[in-house]
């Protein structure tokens, strides 16, 4: 049998559509250190005819599904942890998280930066942060090419991620494979008239350590991102569609803390693989059978499936292609 017709029977299977393997069911903590493909070998299953062997899901399988992918089914959730190599320091990580330099801040609580009482109330501790975000500030890292390259060979149903940076944009994923669940700073609206702020006049009151103010009435200016106890946006709302059909769930750099983004965790069949990359484990990823989860710093990770896929090259072009034009002066 060739090759290539045994990999894509054994993704089929892996699916569940040639029934369950015994090895499939079982939660697996691949992690810890660096990636590594499956320990105990890839005899898989498939190719040992499942002689009763304990076998593992691991990284080598998923590279198989994805590699098996002719159609675009795989759903990614995105947390803060995949923009730190870009130098955008997360929000919990202990010592490194934003939260945890907020000591000498006034604010009562870390989260009440982001809660909309508080903002209305005193909106400078926001600002303060929200210099940090200027748009150019931060650039893609491999996490976010990775992703883009899914797209760009058709596997990419959708990317819903937490982060407000717009690295995701502009690695060059168009808008339509993404949902951007907590908003983004990509606009402005006056909290008082609710006229739409320009984007220059928002950032040039923010950069010149100013509060945005509405033009047309002075009220307050808040950046469209969402806050705690806002509503998300409607397009958070395709995940109804998007999660059911998922043949392929990515879980990469996030605490799953905050809800209801959290939740999207449980919405995949629980015949689908669900890939979790971060650098530790977190108990609201209620463990399934077909769990992947890869702890260890999410750029190692990400570049050991990539090499698993056999994208590295091409990886490395998109990358130094992308990076050199968001570098170029005219941009
Ligand atoms: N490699 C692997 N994991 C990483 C890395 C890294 N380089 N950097 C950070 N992480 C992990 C952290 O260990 C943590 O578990 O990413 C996760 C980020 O979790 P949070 O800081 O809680 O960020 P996130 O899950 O995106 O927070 C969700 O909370 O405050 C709100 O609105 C805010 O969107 C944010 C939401």
């Amino acid at each position: 049998m060739a090759l290539w017709v045994r990999s894509a029977v054994r993704a089929l299977r892996l699916w569940g559509r040639g029934g369950e393997p015994t090895w499939a069911r079982r939660h697996r903590i691949v992690g810890g250190g660096t990636p590594t493909a499956c320990s105990a070998g890839v005899s898989s299953a498939f190719g040992n005819g499942g002689a009763g062997k304990e076998e593992k899901l691991c990284l080598r399988d998923i590279a198989e599904l994805i590699g098996a992918q002719a159609r675009q089914r795989v759903v990614v959730m995105a947390g803060a942890g995949i923009s730190t190599a870009s130098g955008i320091p997360d929000f919990r990580s202990p010592e490194s998280g934003f939260y945890s330099t907020l000591q000498h801040w006034d604010v009562p609580y870390p989260e009440a930066i982001f809660e909309l009482s508080f903002f209305l109330d005193n909106p400078r501790p926001f600002f303060t942060w929200a210099k940090n975000m200027f748009p150019g500030n931060f650039k893609p890292n491999v996490i976010h090419y990775f992703l883009r390259l899914l797209h760009d060979r058709g596997l990419l149903q959708r990317l819903y991620t937490q982060n407000i940076d717009g690295l995701e944009r502009a690695s060059g994923i168009p808008g339509s494979k993404l949902v951007e669940a907590h908003g983004s700073f990509a606009s402005a609206t006056c909290t008082a008239c609710g006229k739409p702020s320009p984007e220059q006049d928002f950032w040039a009151a923010v950069m010149a350590d100013r509060v945005p103010r509405c033009a047309a009435c002075a009220g307050l200016v808040k950046p469209d991102v969402v806050f705690f106890g806002e509503a998300l946006p409607e397009r958070f709302f395709l995940h109804l569609v998007d999660f059911p059909t998922a043949e392929l769930l990515l879980i990469l750099g996030t605490s799953l803390k905050v809800e209801p983004f959290a939740s999207l965790s449980e919405a995949v069949r629980s015949s689908v693989p669900r890939v979790f990359m971060n650098r530790k484990a977190v108990e609201s990823l209620r463990p399934r059978s077909r769990d992947v989860v890869q702890l260890g710093d999410l750029v190692d990770s990400v570049e050991r499936l990539v090499e698993l896929l056999g994208w590295t090259e091409e990886m490395r072009d998109l990358v130094q292609r992308e990076t050199s034009k968001l570098s170029r002066p005219d941009r």
